[in-house]
């Protein structure tokens, strides 16, 4: 049941064209599949076998070169159809059906509000048709759909609209041909009952595009800023990489019912509506920045990953992490500054030790390109994604801009049109900038996150300072010893007043070094005075990076440095160094202090008017509970809750007058523009108002209050609104008329049960209460995760009560979502991964609840998987 990348062998026969026919009914859509296969010259001669997987699907017919087969002729399986002895040149045509409007587990062909869609990445589209599903077969596909006219008006598949008609019985029909051949995991189809904003493009090379944003009536007016963000995206790929769009037409469709963010499919991109559908009364500024960031990641993957794609599901992060570090590069380049740039790169370090730091040190840890695996849904995550990204970010740093382009073009020039791996990757990238990158291999087959430990010594004398480097990596499931990584660490040297040391003859004050051994040392000359380091610059690599400062040097770092994400970083330091020492306070029963030097320091940074609002926001931002957790040898969840809100009340009451002015001075009059610098002003007045409610007054709930009522726009809104809930004022009333006015807004709905399921108030109780809410629903995975996924990851006092309620209650759901949708009940299911770590009396709360799900009947490979897992590790 598990598959190990060792064992891959080329497929035993290649696909030539696929023709699709579907006649397309909610409880019965038949599939007519004509496929033509020859003997793939890379397979042993004598292997004659053709393995076609299929599942949840019935066979009625199946025509080998136009005889029929007999049920003798070929072997069904659990999830293959093989036939044996097969001629070399071979035309199968296969007829199966399917029930869509069964399928709740939302791969496949599925109904989502009575139209139908398809997800086929990664293994769904062996539940349409039989088929060899996997990336390294790449076919030519023509589709032809036939449904009924009125209910399903639009008709959309990959490529190019050849013929379009009428047909008998108020059906009518519509054939696309995909000019470019493509694995089925990029196959796609839209029935629908939908509208679209289109436009005609115009491309680098002159050639025109029809550009179409499809989603249901009555959303038009939230289809604006998807349509700004593609053509924005074509432009940039043209620009930064010299990448066209290839096809005359590209289309975005939006569907509520999805399992992920969104799908690259060739021409024909399905989107869950969060990243769509956006206007300033329903959407917040992370939401514009989320469509901006995920309508560039999926078109951006026409080159990288449907152009180039995986060998096999090993190699996703071939096409994820470079796919994710081209998005990241696209939203940084799109604020254009500097500061803003730094801006995103907090986000994304803060994703990493958030989410992803914390995979690497669990019982799912697996490297960015994983050995093995059961189910491979569960391996679209933090590690393959972020720390893939990072992993790309790296060869840019180390082999600087140009050279990183230059292996990027010898990347297409080499591989466009095949399945390849991540070591052809790294290949173009070495071949391109003539180095050796034989040992950069360790960050795609190592798991864990890497642990840099630096020192320095000054020797006044010599005017040298000397820097000790060394690096060890903590075992993860399946990998007791580690091997050196090669790593770049940006290393800057500040003076006692704050500016940047000269570190070499050309006057660089960033370098990039390499540690590449367990442990190195790099020298500095004509270094004039004692230098404080800035180390592992604008997070160079994704590393735990250990230097014993001390709270001078923080602070030093803190206003001066002149790398951004540095700077960030010595306040979370400071920040976090002292969040721990209040909650071993708590668990002791001592008094609860905070030093004034820390509130100084963020005085000073919140009064900065030379900096961008969104840079003090950031900075302003204390460690999360979840990071502080990560920090502690037992976790205490109720201490670590209470010591946190300690710090944010009491730098509320002593910089109440700072914070008042914060927001009476970003307030963005006007009309409402989801641009980075207004996105700022919002998110520091936010940031204040929700500290001044850590302390509320009269004064501080009027200000709330207000906003949440007078608010023109969704993130004010909700920002106040959440606010409120937090400092457990009486929120009945907003939250009923927030309710009320929202209510045929499915996205914000989700919103009113995030942020009831997220707030410290909200008990188990309160949850299961809110389940038999009308609007509620376990079917619509964004509905599901806004209520149950916002508590059991986003309320940690909650969720671990001491009585273990909230695992209870855990399990339950998983179990009662794995009957439904495996892949959203997988992702549940991981919320327990860390259980290990708490403290002793929650435990065994922790490993009943999860021996409950595991001793559940009929449970999913996928739950299967990340149970036995955590159970085990
Ligand atoms: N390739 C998609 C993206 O990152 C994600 C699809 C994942 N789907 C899944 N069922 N695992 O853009
Ligand atoms: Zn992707």
């Amino acid at each position: 049941q598990t598959i190990y990348r060792k064992d891959y062998t080329p497929p035993s026969y290649l696909v030539e064209t696929v023709e699709l026919g579907f006649d397309l009914d909610p409880a019965r859509t038949i599939v007519a599949n004509r496929i033509t296969l020859r003997h793939n010259p890379e397979a042993a001669q004598d292997h004659r076998d053709i393995v076609l997987h299929g599942e949840d699907i019935e066979l009625v017919a199946l025509r080998l070169n136009g005889t029929e087969l007999n049920p003798g002729q070929y072997i069904v399986g659990t999830s293959t159809l093989t036939i044996k002895k097969a001629p070399l040149n071979v035309v199968l045509e296969i007829e199966t059906t399917c029930a869509p409007e069964q399928n709740t587990t939302l791969s496949g062909l599925y109904v989502s509000n009575n139209s139908f869609y398809t997800q086929c990445e990664a293994e769904g589209f062996r539940r349409i048709t039989y088929f060899p599903d996997r990336p390294d077969v790449m076919a030519k596909f023509t589709v032809m759909l036939r449904a009924d006219k009125q209910k399903y008006p639009v008709l959309l598949s990959n490529g190019n609209l050849v013929e379009e008609g009428d047909l008998d019985n108020g059906r009518h029909y519509a054939k696309w041909e995909d000019p470019f051949k493509k694995p089925s995991y990029l196959f796609a189809l839209v029935a629908a009952r939908l509208v679209c904003q289109e436009e005609t493009f115009r491309l680098a090379d002159g050639r025109n595009a029809l550009l179409q944003v499809w989603v249901e009536e009555g959303n038009l007016d939230k289809t604006d800023y998807a349509m700004q963000s593609l053509k924005n995206s074509i432009r940039w790929d043209e620009e930064r990489w010299g990448l066209e769009l290839d096809l005359d037409r590209f289309m975005i469709v939006a569907v509520g019912d999805f399992n992920m963010g969104a799908m690259e499919n060739k021409g024909l991109n399905i989107f869950n509506t969060k990243f769509v559908l956006a206007n300033p009364a329903t959407a917040t500024d992370v939401d514009f920045a989320g469509i901006e960031a995920v309508v560039g990641h999926e078109y951006f993957h026409n080159w990288t990953g449907n152009r180039v794609t995986c060998r096999d599901w090993f190699q996703l992060s071939l096409k994820e992490g470079l796919t994710v570090f081209r998005d990241q590069e696209f939203s940084a380049d799109m604020i254009g500054t500097d500061s803003g740039r730094a801006v995103t790169r907090i986000d994304q370090v803060r994703t990493l030790r958030q989410a992803q730091f914390p995979e690497d040190a669990g019982p799912m840890a697996h490297p960015v390109r994983p050995d093995s695996f059961v189910e491979i849904n569960n391996f679209y995550t933090v590690t393959v994604y972020e720390k893939g990204a990072e992993v790309v970010r790296m060869y840019q740093t180390l082999l600087g801009r140009d050279a990183f382009r230059k292996g990027m073009d010898l990347y297409f020039e080499r591989h466009d049109g095949q399945a390849v791996t991540c070591d052809d990757f790294r290949a173009a990238m070495a071949s391109a900038a003539g180095r050796d990158l034989a040992q950069f291999e360790r960050w795609y087959s190592q798991a864990g996150t890497p642990i840099v430990t630096a020192s320095g010594t000054y020797d006044e004398e010599a005017q040298r300072y000397t820097l000790t480097l060394a690096q060890r990596c903590p075992p993860t499931p399946g990998q007791a010893e580690k091997l050196p990584f090669h790593i770049p660490v940006a290393v800057g040297l500040l003076d006692a007043k704050g500016r940047d040391l000269a570190l070499n003859g050309e006057g660089d004050t960033t370098v990039v070094l390499e540690l590449t051994e367990a442990e190195q040392t790099f020298t500095f000359d004509a270094i004039a005075e004692l230098p404080v380091p800035s180390l592992l610059r604008d997070f160079s690599a994704p590393v735990v990076l250990e230097y014993p400062y001390t709270d001078e040097e923080l602070l030093h770092l803190f206003r001066h440095d002149s790398d951004p994400v540095n700077r960030w970083e010595a306040g979370q330091r400071l920040a976090m160094a002292r969040l721990l020492r209040l909650t071993a306070a708590v668990q002791n029963g001592e008094k609860l202090e905070l030093d004034y030097t820390f509130i100084a320091a963020q005085r000073a940074l919140l009064v900065d008017e030379t900096l961008e609002a969104a840079f003090r926001e950031q900075a302003l931002i204390l460690p999360s509970e979840s990071l502080i957790a990560d920090q502690m040898e037992a976790v205490d969840p109720q201490a670590i809750h209470t010591a946190r809100r300690f710090m944010r009340e009491t730098i509320a009451k002593v910089l109440r007058n700072e914070l008042q002015n914060a927001v009476a001075a970003n307030a963005t009059p006007g009309p409402y523009s989801p641009d980075a610098v207004s996105a700022g002003k919002r998110g520091l007045k936010n940031l204040a108002l929700s500290y001044l409610l850590a302390a509320p007054d009269d004064f501080t709930l009027d200000l709330a209050t207000r906003q949440v009522a007078e608010a023109t726009n969704m993130t004010d809104r909700a920002a106040a609104l959440v606010a409120l809930i937090h400092s457990g004022a009486d929120v009945e009333a907003q939250l009923q008329s927030f309710y009320d006015e929202f209510k045929g807004e499915a996205l914000v709905v989700d919103k009113w049960f995030a942020m009831q399921a997220s707030a410290p108030t909200t008990d188990v109780a309160r949850i299961r209460e809110l389940m038999t809410h009308p609007a509620f629903t376990l079917k619509t995975p964004n509905r599901a995760r806004s209520l149950i996924f916002n508590f059991t990851n986003a309320n940690p006092s909650q969720f671990h009560a001491p009585d273990g309620s909230g695992y209870e209650f855990w399990a339950e759901h998983v179990i009662k979502l794995d009957a439904l949708n495996p892949q959203v009940a997988a992702r549940l299911a991981r919320s327990m991964d860390r259980w290990r770590r708490y403290l002793p009396d929650l435990q065994p709360h922790m490993r009943r609840a999860l021996e409950t799900v595991a001793a559940a009947p009929k449970l999913s490979n996928d739950v299967m998987e990340v149970i036995s897992k955590a159970l085990a590790n």
